[in-house]
């Protein structure tokens, strides 16, 4: 996820969960095809987040060739073809969601990256651009195209992240090709993910990891905060060895708001959580939350 689920949050998703899959923020094809090197550190990942799928995005056969090369270079474990984000910038320029508009070209991208690479080739997508119409075509299209497997959100371009995610479609279209399916939009934890699983091969988590990578947990249960602090601080110093004192405490930040969550007094915690700048600040105000939360005795 953009902005998330770089190299150590998805490290930090996979001490809690060995067995999950990972994948990277969307890349651009483009962007490694002229910038290579920069879009490499993006694409950065650690051994521990195997098996790790690189995800890229973009309408252009020559540099999704480009980016096959790159990714298998790096050695991901597949390629995911983003066919879903929304963003203003990403449909205006025909790529991500917009690509449902242009099936043909979709079918292209993924037949050119099929063959451009060994690697097995995914393609996550929305149920469709106003309805759901056309999934069921979408998926057979894909998959005569090479596509391995398919992740459906089950939300349209035009519905907001907040309404409820349909399955209905999603178990439709499954029920059409043989590829495997895997369903997306609005679980909760590994438990709510089986619930809604159906005749379907698998699940993505998305937002309910931010702050909360325990969603991961085969079996949910309640985690103090006590609990919480030596993987906030592994995650805060596995980002900090990636990119510096300075750079990483700023990206940290906003995962820090997401942990500090749910207790009484939060608020003013992450006020303080938004300004940290050090790691020795952080472990600082993590002691201090886990003190106001859980009162040690002497
Ligand atoms: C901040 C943010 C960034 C996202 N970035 C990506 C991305 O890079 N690639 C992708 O396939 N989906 C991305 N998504 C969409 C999610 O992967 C997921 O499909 C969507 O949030 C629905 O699932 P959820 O309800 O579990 O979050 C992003 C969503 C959000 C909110």
């Amino acid at each position: 996820m953009d902005g998330y689920s770089d190299s150590p949050f998805r490290r930090i998703c996979k001490l809690v969960n060995p067995d999950i899959i990972t994948v990277t923020e969307f890349t651009s094809a483009d962007g490694i095809y002229h910038n290579a090197k920069q879009l490499m550190k993006k694409l950065y990942f650690h051994g521990d987040e195997r098996p790790i799928i690189a995800q890229i995005f973009g309408k252009n056969m020559d540099t999704f060739i480009a980016a096959a090369k790159v990714c298998e270079d790096m050695g991901f474990d597949g390629i995911d073809i983003n066919m879903g984000c929304p963003a203003k910038k990403v449909v205006k320029s025909e790529h991500g969601v917009a690509l449902r508009k242009t099936p043909d070209l979709a079918f292209k991208l993924i037949e050119t990256l099929a063959n451009a690479t060994d690697l097995p080739v995914s393609v996550k997508t929305r149920l469709g651009w106003a309805d759901a119409s056309d999934l069921t075509a979408f998926g057979k299209g894909a998959e005569n195209a090479g596509a391995d497997m398919i992740c459906i959100h089950g939300r349209t371009y035009v519905e907001p992240y907040n309404v409820p995610a349909q399955w209905e479609p999603v178990y439709e279209m499954k029920e059409n090709i043989s590829i495997p399916v895997l369903g997306n939009g609005g679980i909760l934890n590994v438990e709510d993910g089986l619930k809604k699983l159906g005749n379907l091969d698998g699940f993505l988590i998305g937002q309910a990891t931010f702050g909360n990578p325990w969603v991961f947990l085969e079996k949910s249960r309640e985690i103090s905060f006590a609990e919480k602090i030596p993987i906030i601080q592994k995650h805060s110093q596995w980002l900090i060895d990636l990119k510096g004192e300075y750079v990483g405490t700023k990206e940290i930040r906003k995962h820090l708001v997401s942990y500090a969550r749910g207790f009484p007094g939060a608020k003013q915690f992450r006020s303080e959580l938004v300004r940290v700048d050090s790691y020795k600040k952080i472990c600082t105000v993590l002691g201090r939350i886990a003190e106001a939360v859980e009162p040690v005795f002497h």
